[in-house]
């Protein structure tokens, strides 16, 4: 009787839950009632299905696929530490995750017996700039040390609301460093579209190829091209994608963007619109973001009231267009175009075959442009300025500036702007950045250099870089930031094909075992192979990326993996002996026959046997 009528209770629940949400998507409906139950029961799942007229496997598929949903649940202060190297809970040289899970005393991954507080961990959050950083109930923490977190679990403990925490902890700054091309021209809201009315539709395609302008995602592809492909396909419909996912980590160039200039990117949009012929659009922003979208929505209704959108955009008869937010729920992989496309449909961000491509079928299988936010924060600045005064900046393949988030190890990170060609070592100056040993380029997919290549330069010439320039001091330690790569990775993997769910997950734990000091050269070959077979066999970029960093550690940084591993060839993933502890406590032995010798110890599938040898070497399988 109880369940039924909490079963109904729930069933009225949910109904309000859609029929108050703005918008009636999927994710946006998990996220509500994620919100009130604080977990998505099997129940709950079944009554959205039932409403939303959706299959429940779609529902119960998308809850599992995504990381800010739960089926069990959380705290009513539900914790996530970011596990970045930039805004990650050791970056301060504390484990503030710990520290903190011991003074609520929670379990790391659970929740309280009181259902106060849960605290687990997340990939980047995009707050590198801002020292160690969490969400709390989907809120930024920035600038976490030793003495918050002692307040922090003061706060939980009194169960003092959020609204009552000292503002400034969840203040999040712009850091503009370094202004270029962009950020010098201030860009009233309508003056491109005003300049693209009086041009026509064509003329202002034909400006932004002109222009050289590349996709600042990180591929690289013409705009004007995707542009005019996606103009030229036929179908029902057209739509305009913007890619607010930015889960590199070590990217937050898009936050700002939105935070400070969303009208901006609302506008290049809306170009984009009229030369397609859409009349829709979506900004598709990263779960992490979800604190901009109010502001975003008051920047959109603003465009609406000074008919920049809506019909009859700037009094141009059939002009029509207007921008939905979709709010992702914590999933790297959706930054990829066409996994992407699928959250927008609502299902799990699993990346689709190419070709075709979202150009001709895209969202609903219709002709699609999927821009970066940078990509249209540019165009609306070619539109008004013209081709001719971007490639005055840059280089010849790599037109106008670039804008980059820089964090690690320097004094001053934040957002800075350079024309295409800047030298990493001019970088490095301008941020204050000392005894370096490295900089990852482009986020973990992209590419860790040494002290001998920083006279290279950003471009597609040379290093291109989607956003992420992380810097790493003498003092760090090489091998536990592509070990906690080789972690991102394994975790973000949507598990689709064999070689990248299982090859992420493989070299992610010959990652820990070399880490841990149990490592030999026999792993490190068996590395290699699988970072080759990642990179080469895998169905999206993930996967053909997942490997860069370990590639690069080792022909750049040898030493740093060298000296963790053992002299012997072989030696199995954990300590035998200590595997054995339990063995001796039941038999109460504890003699030298009780033990194993690491000499003794033989590979072939943990067996312990004994080996004369004393182990084998790389290639001896079979
Ligand atoms: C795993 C993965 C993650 C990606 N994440 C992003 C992202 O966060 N933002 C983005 O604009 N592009 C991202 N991309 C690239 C997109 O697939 C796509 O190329 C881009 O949005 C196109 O826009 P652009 O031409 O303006 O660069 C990602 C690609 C992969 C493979
Ligand atoms: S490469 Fe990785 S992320 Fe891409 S489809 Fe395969 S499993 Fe998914």
């Amino acid at each position: 009787m109880k369940n039924a009528s909490n079963t109904t209770e729930m069933s009225g629940q949910i109904r309000s839950l859609i029929a108050h949400t703005t918008s009636p998507h999927l994710l946006h409906i998990l996220h509500a009632v994620q919100q009130q139950f604080l977990h998505i029961s099997h129940a709950a799942m079944l009554e959205v299905a039932a409403q939303l007229g959706l299959p429940i496997s779609q529902v119960a598929s998308v809850v599992e696929f995504y990381s800010f949903f739960y089926k069990t649940p959380r705290g009513r202060y539900n914790i996530l530490f970011s596990n970045c190297t930039s805004c990650g809970y050791l970056s301060g040289g504390e484990n503030l995750l710990q520290m903190l899970a011991q003074r609520l005393a929670v379990t790391v991954g659970e929740t309280r017996a009181d259902g106060v507080v849960s605290i687990g961990e997340t990939s980047c959050i995009g707050m590198c700039d801002h020292g160690a950083s969490l969400l709390i109930n989907g809120i930024p923490l920035t600038r976490v040390d030793g003495a918050k977190i002692e307040r922090i679990a003061a706060l939980v403990n009194a169960e003092t609301p959020l609204s009552a925490w000292p503002a400034e902890w969840f203040s999040v700054d712009d850091n503009m460093r370094k202004r270029s091309l962009l950020f010098t021209n201030e860009l009233p809201p309508g003056e491109s579209l005003r300049a693209m009315l009086k041009s026509g539709a064509e003329a202002t395609l034909e400006e932004i190829t002109q222009s050289g302008l590349r996709g600042r995602g990180g591929a690289g592809f013409s705009s004007g091209m995707k542009w005019k492909f996606c103009r030229e396909a036929q179908g029902d419909a057209h739509y305009v994608v913007c890619n607010a996912d930015e889960g590199e980590p070590g990217t937050f160039k898009d936050r700002v963007l939105l935070h400070s200039y969303a009208d901006t990117v609302f506008e290049g949009m809306t170009l984009c619109a009229f030369v397609i012929g859409a009349k829709r659009g979506f900004l598709y922003l990263r779960g992490e973001y979800r604190y901009l979208l109010p502001q975003l929505q008051i920047v959109l209704e603003g465009r609406r009231k000074q008919r920049l959108l809506g019909a009859d955009i700037l009094g141009q008869s059939g002009f029509n267009f207007d921008i939905e937010i979709i709010v992702g729920a914590g999933a790297y992989i959706c930054g990829e175009e066409s996994a992407l496309i699928e959250s927008l449909e609502g299902k799990r961000g699993v990346p689709r075959n190419r070709p075709p491509f979202p150009v001709t079928h895209g969202y609903l299988g219709q002709p699609t442009v999927v821009n970066n936010v940078e990509t249209f924060f540019t165009a609306a600045h070619i539109a008004l300025h013209g081709s001719t005064w971007f490639r005055a900046s840059g280089t010849e393949q790599s037109a106008g500036s670039k804008i980059i988030s820089v964090s690690g190890d320097c004094a001053k990170p934040g957002i800075y702007e350079y024309p295409f060609g800047v030298s990493i070592q001019q970088i490095l100056h301008d941020c204050g950045a000392q005894n370096v040993q490295a900089v990852q380029v482009s986020g973990p997919s992209g590419t860790l250099i040494n002290s001998t290549e920083f006279n290279r330069t950003l471009g597609f010439e040379d290093m291109s870089c989607g956003g992420s320039f992380m810097v790493y001091a003498n003092e760090r330690n090489i091998l536990n930031i592509i070990n906690n790569f080789a972690h991102f990775f394994a975790h973000e993997s949507c598990g689709f094909c064999t070689p990248c769910r299982v090859g992420t997950s493989l070299l992610k734990n010959s990652m820990d075992k070399i880490s841990n000091g149990n490592g030999t050269h026999y792993d490190v070959d068996e590395m290699q192979r699988m970072a080759a077979l990642v990179k080469r066999r895998s169905h999206c970029g993930l996967g053909q990326t997942a490997a860069n960093h370990i590639l690069d550690a080792l022909l750049r940084f040898p030493q740093a993996i060298e000296q963790r591993l053992l002299p012997g060839d072989f030696e199995p993933h954990f300590n035998l002996d200590a595997a054995l502890e339990v063995a001796r406590q039941m038999t109460r032995r504890n003699d030298a026959a009780a033990h194993f010798p690491s000499s003794a110890i033989h590979p072939s599938a943990g067996a312990f046997l004994p080996s004369p040898a004393g182990g084998r070497r790389a290639g001896d399988e079979g």
